[in-house]
């Protein structure tokens, strides 16, 4: 065939026509996208690597799961950029996890989390610290500028203190609430 014939309109259809039918591709691959960063983004999803680790449970254990108002924070909301862009990159960057999931001994175990588990949280952290605890501040978004009143002395004051610091300076959400839902190890 002749290569050059794919950048001249077909001779069958109109130049309309193709457009259409692209559109209608471009339209469906978007939404099965979408629906594949969803489906990869429940609680479901990630607890099928992590089904024998305690992490749920911490999180229904803790006011990020168990308090009165009935809110259960799901895994991603704390652990996924909601950003469009961050959040691609955060999931490209989560994909060597499969090969983790295969390669690593015993990785699906309540052992292996228990003896790896400072080394794991310390990685976390340093993620949410390069995003500033972004996630954290999506949903608590009345921590500096804005404090309700009902918040506790003690909290209102040290957060206002940290927020008059020059930004580079400034302490993120997880360098003072370490685990705030799963256990941090001392060692
Ligand atoms: C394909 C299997 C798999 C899925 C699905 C999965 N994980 Fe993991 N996860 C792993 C493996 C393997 C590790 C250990 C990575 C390593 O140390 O190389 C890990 C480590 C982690 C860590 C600690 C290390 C780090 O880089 O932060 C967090 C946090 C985490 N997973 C959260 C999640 C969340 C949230 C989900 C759901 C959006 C999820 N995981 C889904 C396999 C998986
Ligand atoms: C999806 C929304 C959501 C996200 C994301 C979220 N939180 Fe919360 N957080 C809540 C809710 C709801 C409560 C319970 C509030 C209450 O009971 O009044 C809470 C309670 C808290 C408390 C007080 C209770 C305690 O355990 O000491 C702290 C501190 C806190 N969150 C910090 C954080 C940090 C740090 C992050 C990020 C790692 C985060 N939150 C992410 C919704 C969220
Ligand atoms: C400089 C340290 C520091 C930083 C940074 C910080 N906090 Fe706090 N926060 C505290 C202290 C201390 C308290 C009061 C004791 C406690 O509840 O743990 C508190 C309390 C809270 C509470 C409970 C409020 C209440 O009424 O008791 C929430 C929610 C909270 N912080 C969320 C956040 C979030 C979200 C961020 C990031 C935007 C953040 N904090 C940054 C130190 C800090
Ligand atoms: C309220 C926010 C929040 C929620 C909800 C949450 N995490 Fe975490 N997670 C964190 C933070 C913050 C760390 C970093 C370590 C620390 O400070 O305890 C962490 C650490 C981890 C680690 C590293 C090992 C460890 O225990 O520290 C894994 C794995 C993990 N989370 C998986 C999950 C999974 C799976 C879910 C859902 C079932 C989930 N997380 C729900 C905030 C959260």
């Amino acid at each position: 065939m002749n290569w050059r014939a794919l950048f001249k309109p077909s001779a069958k259809f109109s130049v309309l026509a193709l457009l259409v039918v692209g559109i209608v591709i471009g339209v469906v691959g978007y939404f099965a996208t979408q629906q594949t960063l969803h489906i990869t983004s429940s609680d479901e999803f990630c607890m099928t690597c992590h089904s024998n680790h305690s992490l749920k449970d911490e999180v229904l254990a803790s006011a990020h799961g168990g308090g009165s108002a009935g809110i259960v924070v799901e895994c991603q909301q704390c652990h996924l950029p909601q950003e469009p862009i961050n959040y691609l990159i955060k999931k490209i960057i989560v994909s060597k996890d499969i090969i983790g999931y295969m390669t690593i001994d015993g990785f699906n175990t309540q052992e292996w989390l228990d003896e790896n588990r400072r080394e794991q949280a310390d990685l976390a952290r340093d993620f949410l610290r390069s995003i500033d605890s972004s996630t954290c501040q999506n949903c608590h978004s009345r921590i500096y500028e804005d404090q309700p009143e009902a918040m506790s002395k003690m909290a209102k004051r040290m957060h206002a203190r940290n927020f008059k610091k020059d930004p580079d300076k400034r302490k993120t959400c997880i360098d003072c609430h370490k685990g705030i839902v799963h256990p941090y190890p001392k060692k």
